[in-house]
């Protein structure tokens, strides 16, 4: 009989190396999966994929069955948060997300009350699934981090460099600030209330940190962070939080203790030296380049091998360095799981 004791993800959270290290994908389910996409076709767009506990669930297992990941990551979006603000979110075939841009005056009357509400088939969600993975199997809840979902909320969709949210910020700080706030603690209450319906452990994703400057940093990624990371030890103590701010750099130096994360993630950018000295605090994740699982073979070996010997002397999640594309090639996930497993220690 397998306990929950056995979860190797979270022996890694708490500190611990275990070699081979446990392992899981961002972005591991999606659309390089044929089983994801027939199952997406029957969802009327994505969002309801994410609101349809039965297709979630769904889509949520076939890479757990498909690959034996170490974890699940729970199937949703970092957008339903505004989905739940009424920022008129759609996914756009070819275009990605789509929202109304937020203005100064509409930042003020935001409206959070009804995010349990709006979030109950997720929760739903978490609850099945924790049922229905095999015990062994860590279960990730997640969230974006507010400069992230900011990003999108101030611009009305995905930019480059996040001009739009870096020029609000500095024209209106005031309102900037508000909007920070009022979504940290609408994501400290969303991945509360996923931890009561069933996550191990959550992920809070900051994919649009490596824009900032310094101090930008540490004020509109670092401190709400921090209040999010804040409330969870206060109100679920014990439940670990894995912090992914991508392309911070060398700004990851202090980010374990700044934040008060149990795990930092990794990008391939981050240099080793400094991710060894990151790992001497804890618990790191990452970081392969997820385009070594399009390009396949010796590539992708090489690059399996690399981080292996920077990191795996200590605790490490093996995961990509952010989310797997539709390019890659699901057979080069078999051929990573293997060679994980059959690694020997560094
Ligand atoms: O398997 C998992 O990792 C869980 C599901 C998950 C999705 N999005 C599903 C998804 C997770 C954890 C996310 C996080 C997310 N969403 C982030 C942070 C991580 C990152 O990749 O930087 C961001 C920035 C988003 C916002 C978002 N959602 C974008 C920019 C897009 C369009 C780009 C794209 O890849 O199509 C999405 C759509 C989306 N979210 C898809 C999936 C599987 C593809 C949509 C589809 O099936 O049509």
């Amino acid at each position: 009989m397998t306990k929950s004791g056995d979860r190797k993800v979270m022996k890694v959270l708490a500190g611990e190396t275990v070699f081979p290290p446990p392992v899981w994908l961002m972005r591991q389910a999606g659309r390089y999966l044929p089983e994801y996409r027939a199952t997406r076709a029957q969802a009327n767009g994505f969002l309801d994929l994410c609101y349809t506990p039965d297709l979630a669930v769904e889509v949520t297992l076939q890479p757990i069955r498909r690959f034996g990941l170490d974890a699940a990551i729970l199937f949703s979006d970092i957008l339903v948060i505004p989905d739940a603000l009424k920022r008129n979110v759609r996914f756009v075939e070819g275009t990605g997300p789509l929202m109304d841009p937020i203005s100064v005056e509409q930042i003020g009357a935001l409206d959070p009350s009804g995010l349990h509400d709006h979030m109950a088939p997720v929760y739903e969600t978490v609850h099945r699934l924790r049922a229905e993975l095999p015990e062994e199997t860590t279960l990730l809840g997640f969230c974006g981090a507010p400069w992230t979902v900011a990003t999108y909320m101030i611009a009305g969709h995905g930019t480059p460099e996040q001009a739009p949210a870096r020029l609000f910020a500095m024209e209106h700080p005031d309102a900037f600030a508000a909007l920070l706030d009022l979504l940290a603690t609408m994501s400290a209450d969303y991945l509360i209330a996923q931890i009561d319906a069933g996550a191990d452990a959550v992920q809070i994703f900051d994919s649009w940190a490596g824009v900032l400057s310094e101090r930008d940093f540490a004020k509109f990624s670092i401190a709400p962070m921090r209040k999010i990371v804040d409330r969870i030890r206060a109100e679920r103590p014990g439940v670990p939080v894995i912090g992914f701010a991508k392309g911070a750099g060398a700004l990851l130096e202090n980010y374990r203790e700044a934040t008060g994360v149990d795990c930092v993630g990794l990008d391939w950018t981050v240099p080793s030296k400094l991710a060894r000295q990151i790992q001497a605090g804890g618990a790191v994740q990452g970081n392969l380049d997820p385009l070594r699982m399009v390009a396949g073979g010796k590539a992708l070996d090489e690059g399996i091998d690399e981080v292996l010997e920077t990191l795996g002397n200590g605790p490490l999640i093996f995961n990509l360095g952010h989310g797997i594309t539709p390019q890659a090639d699901p057979e080069n996930v078999t051929r990573l799981m293997n060679r994980i497993r059959s690694a020997a220690k560094p």
